[in-house]
C-alpha cells in the first residue's frame, strides 16, 4: 500500500521464498547435469547446462502460470502467490543464462556478430526463444510496485498477461527446435503434459468462479439478492456478480459491500477477511475500510462501494457502483 511510492522492505517470508527458489534451482541443475553425465558420458558441460537451465526456466514458467488458478481454487496455495514476482524475475534470469550459453555455444565462434547470426542463421526456433526472452525481460523490468503504481493496476495487469504469449512462443521454440531433434520422447511428453495440466487448471478455475457467479438473482428494482445474512460468516464476505464482482462483508453486526477487485493486483477481496476493522486482501494484505472502501490513513487506495439493505434476514445489494472511496451507510443485521 502506498501514500506515494516507497520501496517495500525485505521481510522473513520474502527471504524464505527466495531461498527456496535458489536452493530448488541449484538442486535441479546439479541433478540434471549429474543424470545427464551418467546417461551420456560424452556430453559436454555446456550442452548439459544449456538444457538444465532451459528446462528449469520452462518448469518455472509452468509453476508461475499455475499459481493464479490454484489460488482461485483453494486459499491453501496463497503462500505461493505472495511474491510470485520474485519467481518471475528469477525465471527471466535463468532463461537469460540459457540464452547466453546457447548464443556463445552456437553463434559466437564464427566471424559474424552472434546476435546477427542468431537472427539470420536459419534456426528459426531460436528466434521464437529470443522473442519470448524479450517479453520476459519486459515483464521482469516492470514487475516492481513502482511500475504498478505508475502504470495503474489495470494497465499493469493487462501488460503482464503477455506471459501467456511468451509461453506460446516458448512452446514453439521447444517444438520446432529441441523436440524436432530429440530422439527421446521425454521432452515431448513433458511439454504435452505441461500444456494439458495448465489448460485443465485454468478451465477448472473458470468453472469454479462461474459457479459462484450464477447465484446472484436480480429483483425488479435491479437490486441483487445476495442470500441470507446467516450464510455470511462474521468477518467474511459473500461474492455476487453484476457488471463486476461485489464482495458483501459481514462484520460487527453490520453489512457493507465493496468491489471484489483489489487496487494492488486485482486480488479477490471477497476471499479476504476483516482484520482490525479493515477488509484485508488475501493476496498481499492491502486493507480497506468496509464503510467507505478507503485504505486507512496514511494510505490512499480506494475501491468502489455499493448500497446494501437487509430485509427479512436477506441481504440485497444495489449493483450501481459508487465512486471509489464513497462512504455508504452499512446495513444492520
Ligand atoms: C535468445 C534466446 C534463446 C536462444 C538463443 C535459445 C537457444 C536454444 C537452443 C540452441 C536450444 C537447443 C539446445 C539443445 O538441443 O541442446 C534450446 C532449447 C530449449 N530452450 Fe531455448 N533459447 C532461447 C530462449 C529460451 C527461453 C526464453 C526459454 C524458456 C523460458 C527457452 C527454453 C528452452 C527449452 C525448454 C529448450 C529444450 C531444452 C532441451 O533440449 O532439453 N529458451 N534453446
Ligand atoms: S492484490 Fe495484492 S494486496 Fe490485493
Amino acid at each position: 500500500m502506498s501514500v506515494s511510492y516507497t520501496a517495500v522492505g525485505w521481510n522473513r517470508a520474502k527471504k524464505a521464498y527466495d531461498a527456496t527458489i535458489a536452493s530448488g534451482l541449484v538442486v535441479y541443475v546439479a541433478l540434471f547435469c549429474g543424470v545427464g553425465f551418467a546417461a551420456h558420458p560424452n556430453a559436454t558441460i555446456e550442452t548439459l547446462l544449456i538444457r538444465a537451465l532451459a528446462t528449469a526456466s520452462f518448469l518455472m514458467l509452468h509453476v508461475i502460470l499455475s499459481i493464479g488458478p490454484l489460488c482461485r481454487l483453494s486459499p491453501r496455495f496463497l503462500p505461493l502467490l505472495y511474491n510470485r514476482r520474485h519467481l518471475g524475475v528469477t525465471l527471466f534470469l535463468v532463461a537469460l543464462a540459457h540464452a547466453v550459453f546457447a548464443i556463445v555455444q552456437f553463434h559466437a565462434l564464427g566471424n559474424v556478430n552472434p546476435l546477427v547470426s542468431l537472427l539470420t542463421s536459419g534456426t528459426g526456433f531460436q528466434t521464437f526463444g529470443a522473442a519470448a526472452l524479450c517479453i520476459l525481460f519486459f515483464m521482469a523490468a516492470t514487475s516492481h510496485d513502482f511500475w504498478l503504481a505508475t502504470l495503474s493496476p489495470r494497465a499493469w495487469k493487462t501488460l503482464h498477461m503477455g506471459v501467456y504469449f511468451a509461453y506460446a512462443l516458448i512452446v514453439l521454440h521447444v517444438a520446432l527446435g529441441a523436440l524436432h531433434a530429440e530422439s527421446y520422447p521425454v521432452l515431448g511428453i513433458a511439454t504435452g503434459a505441461g500444456m494439458a495440466s495448465l489448460l485443465t487448471l485454468h478451465v477448472f478455475a473458470a468453472f469454479h468462479e462461474r459457479a459462484g457467479d450464477r447465484d446472484a438473482a436480480r429483483l425488479n428494482d435491479g437490486w441483487i439478492d445476495a442470500g441470507p445474512v446467516s450464510d455470511i460468516q462474521d468477518g467474511r464476505a459473500r461474492v455476487v456478480c453484476a457488471e463486476e464482482r461485489i464482495a458483501v462483508f459481514r462484520y460487527e453486526g453490520k453489512i457493507s459491500a465493496v468491489s471484489d477487485v483489489c487496487r494492488h493486483q486485482n486480488g479477490p477481496l471477497g476471499e479476504g477477511r476483516v482484520i482490525d476493522g479493515c477488509i484485508t486482501c488475501p493476496w498481499h494484505g492491502y486493507q480497506y475500510l468496509p464503510g467507505n472502501g478507503r485504505s486507512p490513513a496514511p494510505f490512499t487506495e480506494k475501491v468502489p462501494t455499493f448500497d446494501v439493505r437487509v430485509v427479512d434476514g436477506r441481504v440485497y445489494v444495489n449493483p450501481e457502483a459508487h465512486e471509489p472511496g464513497t462512504p455508504v451507510q452499512p446495513a444492520h443485521v
